[in-house]
């Protein structure tokens, strides 16, 4: 580059991003004889790339995130008329768009009431270790300080966010981890059959029991909270069996155990419920949400807790010390919860709830009838518009298809011109699961798009 910069000379663009760009979870080796990909526009459910080829979004931004779509002006607006009157000011003072939208949030989150912003899931869910911590050393002592976690899940990229991880291929290299973190195991009925002692029947409250197992073992009086994403994500769209929900809160409530949910992914709009756990009947002690709290229109992340919880940090003021001693700078900025309005009234008056609701059971109901077509289709699960289609290489002994395979529909998907993700590098041998999350706009020729997409793939890559 020789100093001179034309942000519409596109090829330059692209010499300046290998030369310079590290991009998110990839290898750079492909990169010396392919263009990295630069997404250049959006509306709606499209992208258009560098070539100008027009791409329809099945996965909200790639990681669950654009829920309203692209190019909304109105919370373009917002934005940049309270930038104008006021961007920034640390978190210790409140703001108008912070108050208004913690209100509106709460409004949707009957039983929770305090809201603490932060800037990314891994973050608002580091606030959440960070109470834990602060509440055994206030009530015991130090000791119930240990956060329990799933097989599968996932809640973060730094490092103790990943000692909470249940996707090994994500953390390794990565220790040594915070101690005082505890696996337990993960509740996906289909590979049931993979762990010992699994029953036929009564499934969910066997895997609920396996975590009462685990707290027994550490000691309850040890165990300061128990931190779930309602629907796993990442590690593979998990959809939580019968029964699970109820018994896991019976036994955080008889070990006065914290229930941490984490809704990073399902949080606003994307199950087709305000949250996903409100799917389940689940009383959260805290609910931590990122991605579709502002559909990527600015950052922001939220920790969400009871007055319960929030109570246990102003009881005494004459301690120094007594308080939640914890600051995200950028939680102070105002574009997030000004973002966050306009998102939830776009929900609102569009009636995206209900279409989240409407598409994800066409949906589901399409991708299964791709799975009378296709026998590489061993399972599909989801709920709304976050939906996931587990490959394997034969249905009776559910054996998972090479990584490769699921790569290779993902190319062939991309190469139609239809953006759709898969398991990425965080289950060893199980990266099989094609995910889809359409923003909540989808319409019913959206979708068929997409299946048809899918359907073309899977043709050609398993014949
Ligand atoms: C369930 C869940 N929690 C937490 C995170 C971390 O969020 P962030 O990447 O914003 O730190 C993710 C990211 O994919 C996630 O899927």
């Amino acid at each position: 580059m020789d100093g001179t910069f034309n942000e519409n000379d596109i090829s330059r663009v692209v010499e300046a991003d290998r030369a310079h760009i590290w991009h998110h979870l990839s290898q750079h080796k492909p990169y010396e004889t392919t263009d990295p990909r630069i997404i250049v526009e959006g509306k709606g459910m499209r992208v258009w790339d560098q070539k100008g080829k027009e791409h329809l979004d099945a996965v909200s931004g790639g990681v669950w995130t654009v829920n309203v779509g692209y190019g909304r002006e109105r919370i373009a607006n917002a934005v940049r008329d309270q930038l104008i009157k006021l961007n920034y000011f640390a978190g210790s003072a409140g703001s108008i768009p912070g108050s208004n939208f913690a209100e509106m949030l709460i409004d949707k989150m009957p039983g929770m009431s305090r809201v603490y912003y932060a800037n990314s899931g891994s973050e608002a869910n580091e606030k959440g270790f960070k109470l834990v911590r602060q509440i055994a050393h206030k009530k015991y002592g130090g000791k119930k300080h240990k956060v329990l976690f799933r097989d599968r899940d996932y809640h973060g990229t730094t490092i103790t966010a990943l000692s909470a991880t249940g996707q090994d291929e994500r953390s390794a290299q990565y220790g040594p981890f915070t101690p005082g973190f505890v696996r337990v195991p993960h509740c996906l009925e289909y590979r049931a059959f993979e762990q010992d002692g699994a029953p036929q029947e009564n499934y969910g409250v066997w895997a609920a029991d396996q975590i009462e197992k685990v707290i027994l073992a550490e000691g309850p009086d040890t165990v300061g909270s128990l931190c779930l994403e309602p629907v796993t994500a990442g590690g593979g769209v998990i959809t939580p069996p019968d029964g699970y929900w109820d018994r896991v809160q019976e036994i955080c409530k008889k070990y006065d155990i914290l229930l941490h949910i984490d809704e990073v992914v399902c949080g606003v709009g994307r199950t087709g419920t305000w949250f996903g756990y409100q799917h389940y009947g689940i009383k959260p002690d805290m609910v931590t949400m990122a991605k579709g709290v502002a559909s990527g229109y600015a950052a922001i992340s939220c920790l969400v807790t009871t007055e319960e919880v929030f109570d246990m940090f102003k009881d005494d003021a004459s301690d120094p010390l007594n308080y939640f001693r914890d600051i995200s700078t950028f939680g102070g900025c105002t574009a997030g919860p000004t973002a966050g309005i306009e998102n939830m009234r776009i929900i609102e008056e569009e009636g995206l709830l209900q279409n989240t609701l409407d598409m994800g059971d066409y949906m589901l109901d399409q991708l299964n009838a791709l799975g009378d077509k296709h026998a590489a289709i061993g399972q599909v699960r989801g709920k709304g518009l976050f939906l996931g289609a587990e490959l394997v290489t034969d249905r009776d002994t559910r054996e998972p298809v090479h990584e490769s395979k699921a790569q290779a529909v993902v190319g062939d998907c991309m190469n139609q011109g239809v953006i759709i993700g898969m398991t990425n590098r965080s289950l060893p041998g199980k990266n099989n699961t094609l995910c889809f999350s359409p923003a909540l706009i989808a319409k019913k020729d959206d979708i068929d798009q997409i299946i048809s997409a899918v359907d073309g793939a899977l043709g050609r890559v398993f014949g």
